[in-house]
């Protein structure tokens, strides 16, 4: 074991002793405030670094080796550390000591908790008498994952573009880390990492982390993040991927199929980098690259560090959905620069990234994009409004059982975006832009409450430019259902063409042919399509089809909003085209909106049973967790 790791223990003096000095470090007391989702006594001891050693084993679908957490222990009282675990099984534990170069094994006692079904199991370690002085504590647990983790993707040969090669990645978010790695999985508590992978040659590994395109494809990969990140965005990567760059700063990692179509979709972003740079201050990560997924990807995008994970349904050929790409790189300052405290104070990670992915958008396209994509957003926060409890359409609601999963819908990201609009237009955008560079560089490599944000923004801005807004109608945003009566409410007049050509087709003043489709961006498509009327023939419905190539098209955006209300209408003559969108894509935005329909329309429940039992095999268990109760009680659509 100790042989294994020299390397990495090498790499990591430098690291642990820079951690370790850093006088800037994140206020403790803020960083304890209460998660209900993990079981980690953060107020007893925080990780500061951790060292992996993992090994790859695609048939088995496990990943194998260990974990040194170099913690600092707060309480030297505390005699038991517990850290997060689900599914795993743990071989064995001891701790590290440092004699002079030299690092010494002891023995560790541990107990496996009870499994609880949403937190997962926890794992105390005992400390002994021999270190009941400690300041440093390094665990190492020495584990396996399981087939079932929930974080990991396995995808045989045949689910990945070659159709050769085996692919395996993991989503963290929110709280699955704990799946593949023993670890206090809380965004609270920000550590460094460095890590050691072995795959099947030939393979190659990607972390969120420094990652050299250029390894050696020898099985065996070393990393590094040297800045302190929460466990949410460990991240890992293994298959045949290959490196294209974009630009100086960007580049994009993808199989060799995918790999040009990917350069040319994505070749924006690298001036979104350096817009985003101008905006909202330096960049800390090094290098921003992109990694395309297989299908069955849980999420459009995942801003693992230094590496977003994408879907491969943004590859539409028009660069039409690159406002993930954006949304992405701006949380390498909402989210992982700075991050939300626990997971009720989500709006601060997600609103915060959504009104900067639109500020990107409207510089790096052009203002009518970014209106039709904000009013988009807004009349899908309506439809959230609709479908979700009251006390969960708070941004950050006063409820001390937060339920994680209630949270889920798409309210914190669009209505945040509301809220943080609704500043700009208040005091102007020369005095907020400067308010948004002061709060990154304040806040940088920090975790916050929206308290601690509403405090910030009362001293920076509230009370420095007296009478413009009050706290109370600051604190309406955070705590109140719904939109203020004062909230901008977007427009786009490209999307009202397209809702007042969708009344007239509808009414049958206009013809289908007359309809200028080609001209139209995919969101005004999207938009024409929801504004369809709801009792139109069936003759009606394929000849739009028809004219639009809807339930044909290559852009999964639309497919999504056309095959909903496929499914709502009952419209069977797309019915195969749909199950083939089902089974196409794993992304849950894109296929768990037409599941719910399914089952609500009060026909298809059986089939919409059996269309997810066909395809099931093919999603990540994220995917199948969010859509196997869609069957059970009614959900939110989203
Ligand atoms: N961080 C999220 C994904 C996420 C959120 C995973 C919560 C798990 C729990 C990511 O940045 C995201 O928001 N993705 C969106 C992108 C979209 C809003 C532009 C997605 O996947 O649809
Ligand atoms: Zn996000």
């Amino acid at each position: 074991m100790i042989r294994t790791t020299q390397r990495l223990l090498l790499l990591l003096t430098a690291t642990a002793v820079a951690a370790c000095s850093a006088d800037d470090a994140p206020d403790l007391e803020e960083a304890l405030a209460k998660d209900h989702y993990s079981f980690a006594n953060v107020e007893q001891f925080v990780t500061e670094n951790i060292v992996l050693d993992l090994s790859v084993d695609f048939e088995e679908r496990v990943l194998s080796g260990s974990a040194m957490l170099f913690m600092r222990r707060i309480d030297l009282d505390a005699r038991d550390i517990v850290l997060d675990t689900r599914d795993l099984t743990i071989e064995e534990v001891h701790f590290l000591v440092s004699q002079g170069k030299e690092w010494e094994e002891i023995p560790a006692e541990h107990t496996v908790g009870e499994t609880d079904a949403l937190l997962g199991t926890p794992l105390t370690i005992h400390i002994p008498d021999s270190l009941a002085d400690a300041k440093q504590i390094v665990p190492v647990v020495v584990y396996r994952t399981s087939p079932e983790s929930t974080a990991l993707g396995w995808l045989p040969p045949e689910l990945t573009a070659g159709g050769k090669h085996p692919m395996l990645y993991s989503q963290s978010q929110a709280i699955h880390a704990r799946s593949w790695i023993p670890l206090q999985d809380t965004p609270a508590v920000r550590f460094t990492y460095l890590a050691r992978v072995r795959t099947p040659p030939g393979l190659i590994a990607l972390m969120s982390a420094e990652n050299d395109p250029d390894a050696e494809r020898d099985g065996d990969y070393y990393f590094e993040m040297p800045q302190p990140i929460p466990s949410y965005l460990m991240a890992i990567a293994a298959g045949n991927l290959h490196f294209a760059p974009i630009g100086e700063d960007t580049g994009v990692y993808a199989e060799p199929e995918l790999l040009e179509e990917s350069a040319f979709e994505f070749a924006d972003t690298q001036a979104m980098f350096e817009t985003a740079e101008a905006m909202f201050g330096p960049y800390q990560w090094g290098r921003y690259d992109l990694l395309i997924l297989p299908p069955s990807f849980p999420y459009g995008g995942m801003e693992n560090p230094r590496l977003s994970f994408l879907t491969p349904s943004l590859l539409a050929g028009d660069r039409s959905l690159v406002s993930v790409v954006a949304h992405e790189l701006a949380h390498s300052w909402s989210g992982n620069l700075v991050t939300n405290q626990t997971w009720r104070d989500g709006w601060l990670n997600e609103g915060w990234t959504s009104y900067l992915e639109h500020r990107l958008m409207q510089v790096i396209y052009d203002e009518d994009r970014a209106a039709e994509e904000n009013l988009l957003s807004y009349e899908e926060l309506l439809l959230n409004f609709e479908r979700i409890d009251p006390k969960y359409q708070a941004l950050a609601p006063r409820i001390a059982e937060f339920d994680l999963d209630a949270g889920h819908g798409m309210i914190i990201y669009h209505k945040g975006n509301l809220f943080l609009q609704y500043l700009e237009n208040a005091y102007g955008r020369e005095i907020f832009d400067q308010f948004i560079t002061d709060y990154f560089s304040d806040f940088a490599f920090q975790v916050i409450t929206t308290e601690d944000f509403v405090d910030y923004l009362d001293q920076r801005l509230l009370s420095v430019h007296h009478g413009i807004l009050s706290r109370e109608q600051v604190e309406r945003w955070m705590y109140e259902p719904g939109l203020p009566d004062d909230a901008v409410i977007p427009t786009s007049r490209n999307l009202d063409d397209a809702a007042d050509l969708a009344a007239k087709w509808s009414r049958g003043e206009i013809d289908a042919s007359e309809l200028p489709v080609s001209d139209w961006s995919a969101q005004a498509t999207i938009h024409f399509i929801n504004a369809l009327d709801p009792n139109l023939s069936t003759e009606q419905l394929v000849e739009i089809d028809n004219a639009f190539g809807l339930s044909d098209t290559q852009n999964a955006e639309i497919g999504r909003t056309w095959f909903i209300q496929v499914a709502k209408r009952r419209h069977e003559p797309a019915y195969e085209q749909m199950a083939e969108h089902l089974r196409r894509f794993g992304r849950v935005r894109l296929i768990r909106p037409i599941y719910v329909a399914l089952a609500e329309n009060g026909s298809d429940l059986d089939l919409a049973k059996e269309l997810f039992d066909t395809a099931r095999g093919t999603y990540h268990p994220i995917a199948n967790a969010y859509i196997g109760p869609v069957f059970e009680e009614p959900q939110p659509a989203e």
